[in-house]
């Protein structure tokens, strides 16, 4: 029985900062952020839009009522939760009309727990060849103003359903497996920002990498050349491009033809913590020219630290499937913040007792939270 990914979709918040506003303003020579880190727009969440909404917004986009009455399983990753105890994952059985007969949960491991709800989503579908799964990512980074990271962080929601004879990639048996404990980047709970000690996450970031993908390579028996592209976790892109030249060293190569156009929405968004690497694969999957049964490696990394290297393979027809007219629009048709704007949103952290206007620009928006408890509105459809 194949298993994998049947659809994919993703949701980004209207409102951006230009890198090139932004290093201006922090007297920075914008080619650094734009050559030197490969960045180009940053996402910025508006008050309305928290985690919760972003990953209904990304859900919304892909799934349909036959869908819906399958899902028994709904799986939330982030790693910047709205509550230490609630799970992410029981608001969207009410924001989404799902079944009551499910089972919902949130994961957390820094930006890896999104690749954990998928590899978590197959073995439930093996066990349970009818079910389909929903598997969400959604994150805010904040690494806060005039810090090393502000350049690097981003605003949205990754959205998937797993099940048997899926209509896109099927998910393949070997993974490469890397952990240990380490602190390269965290965020205690009693932090709204990001730690990171940035140059030592990015020596361990190439490191798990290439353990990873050793342990793949020896439980697979597969060989480089047997893998078509590769794809990064990618908090910003030049990491990654760091990273695929380890592997590969002619820069002629197909690899890095597909790794351009693997980080076209990166480039746009920034980064969306546990939901980069698939913000990626669906950018390779609608920029790219990659063909049906081609096979791609995906590299997971989540600081602190733990990597998977696994493989997908493209099923025929794939390219039907996908959403890049919508996706093409929804990031074009966002608008620019000034710096003020973006430092105002990004310093302001939400408390009880705070009601928004009913903007309806996405399906879903945050509406208020009054008695500790966060409502939304759904746009009527
Ligand atoms: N023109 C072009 N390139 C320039 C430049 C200029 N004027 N000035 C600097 N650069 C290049 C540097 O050469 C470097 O490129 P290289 O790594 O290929 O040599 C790049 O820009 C970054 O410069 P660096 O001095 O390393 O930047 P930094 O000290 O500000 O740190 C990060 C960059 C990414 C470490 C920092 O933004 C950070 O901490 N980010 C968050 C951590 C993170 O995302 N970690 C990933 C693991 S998940």
């Amino acid at each position: 029985m194949k298993i994998g990914i049947d659809k994919i979709g993703f949701y980004v918040p209207k409102l951006y900062l230009d890198i090139e506003t932004l290093a201006i303003n922090r007297e920075v020579d914008p080619m650094k952020y734009k050559k030197g880190l490969m960045l180009d727009k940053m996402a910025v969440a508006p008050l309305n839009q928290d985690i919760i909404s972003m990953g209904v917004n990304a859900a919304h986009s892909i799934l349909t009522k036959e869908d819906i009455e399958k899902i028994d399983m709904v799986l939330f990753a982030t790693e910047s939760s709205i509550d230490q105890s609630k799970a992410a994952a029981t608001h969207l059985i009410s924001l989404l009309s799902l079944k009551k007969n499910i089972r919902a949960l949130e994961l957390k491991h820094a930006c890896y727990a999104l690749t954990a709800a998928i590899q978590f989503a197959k073995n439930h579908v093996k066990e349970n060849p009818e079910s389909k799964v929903l598997v969400v990512g959604s994150d805010i980074a904040k690494y806060g103003i005039k810090t090393d990271g502000e350049p690097t962080q981003g605003a949205g929601a990754i959205a998937l359903i797993i099940s048997k004879d899926p209509c896109i990639a099927e998910i393949e048996n070997v993974s490469g497996l890397y952990a240990d404990d380490i602190y390269d980047f965290w965020r205690p709970s009693y932090s709204p920002y990001a730690m990171v000690d940035g140059q030592y996450s990015n020596e361990m970031y190439k490191k798990f990498f290439l353990e990873s993908y050793e342990d793949y390579l020896k439980k697979s028996r597969h060989k480089k050349e047997d893998i078509d592209a590769f794809i990064f976790h990618i908090p910003y892109a030049k990491l990654g491009l760091k990273t695929l030249s380890l592997i590969e060293p002619n820069i002629e190569s197909n690899l890095y033809q597909y790794f351009n156009q693997s980080i076209v929405y990166n480039q746009q968004v920034g980064n969306i913590y546990t939901g980069s690497l698939y913000l990626s694969l669906v950018s390779l999957l609608e920029q790219g020219e990659m063909k049906d049964n081609s096979r791609i490696g995906l590299f997971s990394y989540g600081s602190g630290a733990v990597a998977e290297f696994y493989t997908i393979k493209l099923v025929n027809g794939y390219k039907n499937h996908l959403n890049k007219i919508y996706h093409e629009k929804l990031l074009e048709n966002r608008k620019a913040l000034s710096i003020e704007s973006y430092e105002s949103l990004i310093s302001t952290h939400l408390t009880n007792d705070i009601k928004f206007e009913d903007e309806n620009e996405s399906y879903c928006e945050l509406k208020e939270i009054s008695h500790q408890q966060r409502k939304y509105n759904i746009k009527a459809v």
